[in-house]
C-alpha cells in the first residue's frame, strides 16, 4: 500500500521526466492552456491535471507511457474531445496525466491501389476523408463531429455515425492498427491487409476500448471509390413503421445503395428552426416524423434518380410517405444534412436535456418507440421528447428536452428515473445502452448491469492481462477508481 506522499512524489517524478522527454513546449501545464483538455464537449466532467503532454511520434508516446507504467501514474489518452461519455476527461483529483494526440496527426500512406490509407491517430477525421477524395477514394465514417474529432477517438471509441447503415462502424473500416500498450511496448499491426487469419485478432481489443488497453497511435483505414452519383431526400413519413418500410424498399429500388437513413420527429425540426435556423424546415405543412436518406453509387448513373422517385411515388399511393423533396444543387444538399446535424446544438440551445444512445433490432425500433415514449413520459410528463437518429441501424438517441419554460433542475433531478425506464425497455427488446457513443465514465454502472457476468470477467481479464497497473484511462469503462 503505498501512501498520498508518495504517490505525489511519484506524480510529480513523472510529469518532470516527460518534460524532459518532449521539451517544455510540448508539454501544458498552465491552468488556461490545460483548461480544454479538462472539461468534456457536454460539459458533464470538470476534472484537473498537473499536465497534457503532447508526443509526435510514436516512439515519444511509447516513452511517456513507459515513464507513467514505471511509477503507477494514470494516463487519459485525449483526440478532438467529443466525446458525448466522458471518455477523455481526467478525474478531478488531479493525478492523471493527459496524453493529447494532435500532434500525431501524419498521413503515413495512401494507397488508392490498394484501397487504403494509414493515418496517425491525431488526423482529424474531415482531413481523412479529404486524403481519401484526393485519390478519388472515399473514407466512409461520416460524424457530426467530422471537423474537429480525431480519427484515433473514433477508433477507440468505435463511432457508428451517419453512413454506418451500408458503410458499417468505425471497427468494420480499420484494416490494422498499431497500439503503444500500457507498459511502453508498440504492437505493430498496422497492416493493410484484407485477409489474415493468424489467431486472435488483436486490433478488435482496442477498438472500442476507449483508451483503457492501450493508446491507437495509427491505423491502416480501408477506403472504397468515390461516390458519383449521389441523391439525398428529405420525406414526411406516416410513422416510425413507415420510415422502415421506405428504407426496405429504397434499399430494393437502389440496388442496396442507401447510405444514409436518418430518422427525425417533427420536435427536432422545430427545435433547429427555432435556435439555429428559422429557415430550416425544407417541406410545408407539419408532419410527425421524417427521414434524410441518402443513397450513393460509385457510378455516374444517371438512372438512379428516376428508380428512387418511381419508388416514393408508390409509396406516397400507399400512405408510407406524405410528402418528399430531393435536393437539386449541392447546397441544398449542405442544408438538408446541416439540418440533421444541428439537431444537437439545438437541443443544447434549448436547455437541459437527457440523452439516451441505444439500439434494438431494426425491425422492433418503431414498438420501442411506442413504449419507451410513453415511461418516459410518465415520468416527466411534459417533457419534449427528441427521438432522432441512425434508423437504418436500429440506433435512436432517445432524447428529451427540458419543456419550454420549465426548471433545468428539476428536469434533470428524474434522469435517472426516465433512464431506468428507458433502460428496461432496451433490455426487453435485447438492445444495447450505448449503441454509439461509448461507455466513458458516464455508462460505467450501467454497464455492470447491462453485461452479463461472464462477459464482463473475460473483459476484466484482458486488462488485467494488458494493463496489470490500471494506468490506462482509470476510471473509464471497467474501472471504478
Ligand atoms: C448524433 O447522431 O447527432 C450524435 O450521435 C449526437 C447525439 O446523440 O445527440
Ligand atoms: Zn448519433
Amino acid at each position: 500500500m503505498t501512501n498520498t506522499a508518495d504517490k505525489g512524489d511519484r506524480l510529480a517524478s513523472a510529469v518532470s521526466r516527460i518534460r524532459g522527454l518532449l521539451g517544455e513546449a510540448n508539454c501544458l501545464v498552465e491552468p488556461a492552456a490545460v483548461e480544454p483538455y479538462v472539461v468534456d464537449f457536454r460539459r458533464l466532467y470538470h476534472g484537473s491535471t498537473p499536465l497534457v503532454a503532447l508526443p509526435s511520434t510514436t516512439a515519444e508516446v511509447s516513452a511517456v507511457l513507459a515513464v507513467c507504467n514505471e511509477l503507477g501514474v494514470g494516463v487519459v489518452p485525449h483526440g478532438g474531445n467529443t466525446s458525448y461519455c466522458g471518455g477523455a476527461t481526467p478525474h478531478a483529483a488531479g493525478d492523471e496525466i493527459v496524453v493529447g494526440l494532435r500532434r500525431l496527426n501524419r498521413i503515413r500512406e495512401l494507397d488508392p491501389a490498394n484501397h487504403s490509407l494509414v493515418a496517425e491517430a491525431g488526423c482529424v477525421l474531415a482531413d481523412v476523408q479529404r486524403a481519401a477524395e484526393s485519390v478519388e477514394r472515399l473514407f466512409p465514417l461520416a460524424l457530426g463531429s467530422e471537423g474537429s474529432c480525431q480519427i484515433g477517438g473514433n477508433l477507440s471509441t468505435n463511432a457508428g455515425g451517419l453512413a454506418a447503415v451500408k458503410y458499417g462502424v468505425a471497427r468494420d473500416l480499420v484494416l490494422g492498427l498499431e497500439v503503444v500498450l500500457a507498459d511502453g511496448r508498440v504492437l505493430d499491426e498496422l497492416k493493410s491487409l484484407r485477409k489474415d487469419n493468424t489467431g486472435y485478432d488483436l486490433r478488435h481489443l482496442f477498438l472500442g476500448a476507449e483508451g483503457t488497453l492501450g493508446i491507437i497511435t495509427a491505423a491502416s483505414l480501408k477506403l472504397l471509390p468515390r461516390p458519383r452519383t449521389i441523391e439525398t431526400l428529405f420525406a414526411a413519413v406516416a410513422d416510425p413503421e413507415a420510415a422502415l418500410e421506405l428504407l426496405g424498399r429504397l434499399r430494393v429500388a437502389s440496388g442496396d445503395d442507401v447510405t444514409t437513413f436518418e430518422l427525425l420527429p417533427r420536435s427536432a425540426v422545430e427545435l433547429v428552426c427555432e435556435h439555429v435556423n428559422p429557415t430550416a424546415d425544407p417541406l410545408g405543412g407539419t408532419h410527425a416524423w421524417y427521414v434524410l436518406c441518402e443513397v450513393s453509387s460509385a457510378r455516374d448513373d444517371p438512372s438512379l434518380r428516376a428508380a428512387i422517385e418511381l419508388e416514393l411515388e408508390r409509396a406516397l399511393e400507399a400512405g408510407l410517405v406524405i410528402d418528399a423533396v430531393f435536393a437539386t444543387s449541392g447546397p441544398q444538399r449542405e442544408a438538408l444534412w446541416r439540418l440533421r446535424e444541428s439537431i444537437p446544438e439545438a437541443q443544447r440551445r434549448a436547455g437541459a436535456s437527457l440523452k439516451h444512445d441505444v439500439s434494438v433490432p431494426v425491425a422492433s425500433l418503431p414498438a420501442f418507440v411506442a413504449r419507451a415514449s410513453a415511461a418516459a413520459l410518465a415520468v416527466v410528463p411534459d417533457a419534449r421528447l427528441v427521438t432522432y437518429g441512425h434508423a437504418g441501424d436500429g440506433n435512436l438517441h432517445f432524447n428529451l428536452s427540458v419543456a419550454r419554460d420549465g426548471d433545468d433542475a428539476l428536469f434533470l433531478a428524474r434522469g435517472s428515473d426516465v433512464e431506468a425506464a428507458v433502460l428496461d425497455i432496451v433490455r426487453e427488446f435485447r438492445g444495447s445502452i450505448s449503441a454509439e457513443h461509448g461507455i466513458g465514465q458516464l455508462k460505467r454502472a450501467q454497464l455492470k448491469s447491462y453485461k452479463g457476468p461472464v462477459a464482463l470477467s473475460v473483459m476484466h481479464s484482458i486488462k488485467q492481462a494488458l494493463d496489470p497497473n490500471g494506468i490506462m484511462n482509470p476510471g473509464k469503462v471497467l474501472a471504478d477508481r
